[in-house]
């Protein structure tokens, strides 16, 4: 069935190398839409709602974790992953799931999770019993006088130490939370049932899943010994540095198996890792020829609205990737971050900017990612009450820092209802009043509606065959504006508040806020962008 699928980037030949600059929607599937009024978004859900994907101009859709859990970590905390936690559904939707996405058009990536299971994994259980399984995972003893200080001074991500003690006086690491032991990578068993999993999914019925998104694929192997870190400073200082079990060269080989395995199925199913690297040219490492097709581009998502930044980060990316020969991807916003619109000053101000970084993103070369609701202009809900909150992070940070539950508020589908249209019910997460003002129905067919820009900039890209997977170069422009070219086509954004004045670079063909053109020149508003036709 794959095999059918017409990417934007078809080319003659048989590899249509469509990940190349595929636009993917994320689906946080908890908060999409929930079919059965349990207030939990699910997979037929999804399926329902897929004709609206397909129609918004995506080309593949990636799934956030479904498979039987605890709900730990939002479903990062995997107790089997071959089964659909009944929460989210039955396997019997997810075939159903991908046949209906493949009919349309649509590709399909799932989380696979490998780097830790949940503690109520068959494995941990065995291992908490003495078992054999303890050897695959990291179990240590303690230091101090009775063993009672963790075996090193590591922290995990969601804060505190990144080890437990259980009731045998031994410790065992999770860099997240006490529920998602590590795995250790050093064994061959971890190995082989990670393969296997990965063939169970390939192999589903509607035509098997097109490609996995690896969550914490940097993460898989730790330096030999588990060594110390050294200075509390260093220790907090995930993403900046090479930390012994962040981006360790090991983790390499891992990636080379999985990309083999990969090729050994027809349609081109892909590896995306979810990577955090000190640096372009670590993640570049990532998807060199032989390893993962993609990698998330933090970097772009992390940079401030500020025209320096952004040139020096696509720049960064583009040499990065192309010392490999692997497409860039960019990204906005996802179910780890605050919103864009939040991110970039929210309000009016806000919106606007994440408007133009929105359509800055889709005339880059290379693949985007968009998250859901991303589209309607939905901003972070910085609100939620305390005792409404489910993010791990929250409560082992003292509420400082980890506030990820206000990214994924169910989104609103409809004007009315107790839950915006999410579902029959109210959703597991409250939603702001006026939430139905961003919903589909009523941006649907407003042409100055958030949607339809990003209807009309994907339908656009489509069209306008040398995006996507191009070259690009920058032109002339004046402080605080960039401006780049790419077949065809030309790209001004405004990061300024002010409107800036310009030489009129061709037709204009979509903008968030209208450029006022006379003769030969142009005024782009301030904090806009504008494609334009040359
Ligand atoms: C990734 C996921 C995040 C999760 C973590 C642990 O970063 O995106 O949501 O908490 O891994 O699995």
């Amino acid at each position: 069935m794959t095999q059918q699928l017409t990417g934007a980037a078809t080319a003659s030949g048989t590899r249509t190398r469509w990940w190349r600059d595929a636009v993917i929607y994320q689906v946080y599937v908890r908060s999409f839409a929930d079919s059965d009024g349990d207030g939990i978004g699910d997979l037929r859900g999804i399926e329902e709602r897929l004709p609206y994907l397909a129609e918004l101009g995506a080309d593949a859709v990636w799934l956030t974790p479904f498979y039987a859990s605890p709900q730990a970590d939002g479903g990062y905390d995997v107790a089997d992953y071959r089964v659909v936690d009944p929460l989210f559904g039955t396997l019997a939707d997810a075939e159903s799931l991908l046949g209906a996405a493949h009919a349309l058009g649509l590709r399909v990536i799932v989380d696979v999770v490998p780097n830790h299971t949940s503690d109520r994994h068959v494995w941990f259980r065995d291992a908490l019993a003495g078992g054999p399984a303890r050897e695959r995972y990291h179990f240590r003893p303690g230091t101090g006088a009775d063993g009672g200080l963790p075996p090193n001074d590591w922290q995990s991500v969601f804060g505190g130490p990144a080890w437990t003690r259980v009731p045998d006086g031994s410790w065992y690491l999770h860099l997240f939370a006490p529920e998602q032991p590590d795995l250790n990578w050093e064994n061959q068993e971890v190995r082989a049932e990670f393969d296997a999993i990965l063939r169970f999914w390939l192999e589903l019925g509607g035509g098997g899943v097109d490609g996995f998104r690896i969550d914490v694929a940097h993460g898989m192997v730790k330096a030999a010994g588990l060594p110390d870190i050294g200075t509390p400073e260093q220790v907090r200082m995930i993403g900046s540095q090479t930390l012994p079990f962040f981006d360790q060269d090991g983790v390499h080989e891992i990636h080379r198996g999985w990309r083999e395995l990969l090729d050994s199925y027809a349609g081109e199913r892909i590896g995306v890792a979810e990577a955090w690297a000190p640096s372009a040219e670590r993640l570049a490492l990532y998807v060199r020829p032989d390893e993962l097709h993609q990698a998330f581009n933090f970097q772009f998502l992390r940079c401030p609205w500020d025209a320096p930044a952004m040139r020096t980060v696509v720049d960064e990316s583009l040499a990065a990737t192309a010392s490999v020969g692997a497409p860039t991807t960019w990204v906005l916003s996802n179910h780890d971050v605050v919103r864009h619109v939040t991110r970039y000053g929210g309000g009016t101000t806000g919106l606007r900017r994440a408007r133009a970084a929105a359509l800055l993103m889709l005339a880059l070369p290379g693949s985007a990612y968009l998250y859901q609701g991303e589209e309607l202009g939905l901003p972070e809900v910085t609100d939620l009450p305390d005792e409404l909150r489910e993010d791990p992070s929250f409560f082992r940070s003292s509420g400082q820092e980890g506030l990820r539950d206000g990214c994924r508020v169910p989104i609103p589908w409809a004007e009315d209802g107790p839950s915006y249209g999410f579902g029959p019910g109210a959703g597991w997460l409250p939603q702001p009043d006026g939430w139905g003002e961003c919903s589909v129905r009523a941006q649907t067919g407003n042409p100055g509606s958030t949607l339809e820009l990003y209807r009309e900039a994907l339908a656009l890209r489509r069209r306008l065959a040398g995006l996507g997977d191009g070259p690009m170069h920058w032109l002339d422009a004046p402080a605080g504006v960039l401006a780049f070219a790419r077949p065809g086509f030309v790209c001004t954004v405004n990061t300024l508040s002010a409107a800036v004045e310009l030489p009129a670079p061709g037709r204009p063909l979509l903008s968030t806020s209208a450029p006022d053109i006379s003769g030969e020149s142009v005024r782009i508003p301030g904090d806009s962008c504008t494609w334009w036709a040359i």
